[in-house]
């Protein structure tokens, strides 16, 4: 495994990745699993996912400032990199790209990838700019990887819709593959950010789960609709004394147009989607319903 922290180590480890692969009667096609670090099982089923379909499997870890807000834990966002660089060579990671703030933005930037539409409701709402940050950094590493697929989780199923926009639009050649959301024995969706939860906060943090679980059943009501859906949740989540609801939405995906109407039969796919605040944290979960 090379671990990259330069723009230019980066391009030569996955030449060698590359030259390596076809040598071999590869193919030599790159899988990219971007992420922020602190992995936890969630990025190694990426990984798994990525060494299954590409004969390079490339990982970069990097806390991207552009898309934090001023008032956000970019600071305080959970690091190890020890232990990351540990998963990465067990779930067999050709090219780690670990790179400085400075490395990925060596001088004040004139450009912003921008996606419109998608980004103005859910967390493009709540966090003012995050999407512009997601999209100009993701952009950035498909430029420094040039990848033939891109892996992200499901559990941030609007940045899929953005990053799919942003690929289509731009005509990047990558393919971008969305994974299933890992969740813990207990239910609560993996994230790096669960290890901010008091005890209390993450036991509490399990009625998210428990909500979204229980959409199977209501779905099987005379006249459910998304509305009613979105009710319910709601609902759920409110015998938790610790959460404070910041969006529970039913949209439609990937669309992410409101989807107060929806029926089930209606041939749409529907996100149920949320962010809920336990104390400083804020988890985001959703379900899809295909
Ligand atoms: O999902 C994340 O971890 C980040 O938003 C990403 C895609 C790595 C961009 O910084």
């Amino acid at each position: 495994m090379i671990v990259a922290t330069t723009i230019e180590q980066l391009r030569d480890a996955l030449a060698a990745g590359k030259k390596a692969a076809t040598g071999r009667g590869g193919k030599g096609e790159v899988g990219l699993v971007p992420t922020m670090g602190y992995l936890h099982e969630g990025h190694a089923s990426l990984l798994q996912r990525a060494r299954l379909e590409n004969d390079v499997v490339a990982l970069s870890i990097f806390v991207n400032p552009l898309q934090f807000g001023p008032n956000e834990d970019f600071a305080r966002y959970p690091r190890d990199a020890e232990r990351d660089l540990a998963i990465a060579r067990k779930e067999g990671t050709d090219v780690v790209f670990m790179p400085d703030v400075t490395v990925m933005y060596p001088r004040p930037s004139q450009t912003t990838v921008s996606v419109s539409g998608l980004t103005e409701s859910l967390c493009g709402a709540s966090r003012p700019g995050h999407f512009d940050g997601v999209a100009t950094v993701v952009s950035k590493l498909f430029h420094l990887f040039d990848p033939d697929r891109a892996y992200f989780g499901m559990k941030d199923a609007q940045q899929v819709a953005v990053v799919r926009q942003m690929t289509d639009d731009l005509n990047f050649r990558v393919r971008i593959v969305p994974c299933p959301t890992l969740r813990e024995p207990d239910g609560l969706a993996m994230s790096s950010r669960n290890v901010y939860l008091s005890p209390e906060e993450r036991e509490q943090a399990l009625v998210l789960s428990r909500a979204l679980g229980r959409v199977d059943g209501w779905l099987a009501e005379p006249g459910i609709t998304g509305a009613r859906l979105r009710e319910r949740i709601v609902d759920t989540i409110g015998t938790a004394p610790l959460a404070v609801v910041d969006y529970v939405e039913a949209v439609t995906y990937p669309g992410l147009l409101p989807a107060g109407d929806w029926q089930p039969g209606d041939g749409t796919p529907l996100l149920l989607a949320l962010a809920v605040k336990f104390g400083r944290t804020r988890l985001i979960d959703n379900k899809l319903i295909e």
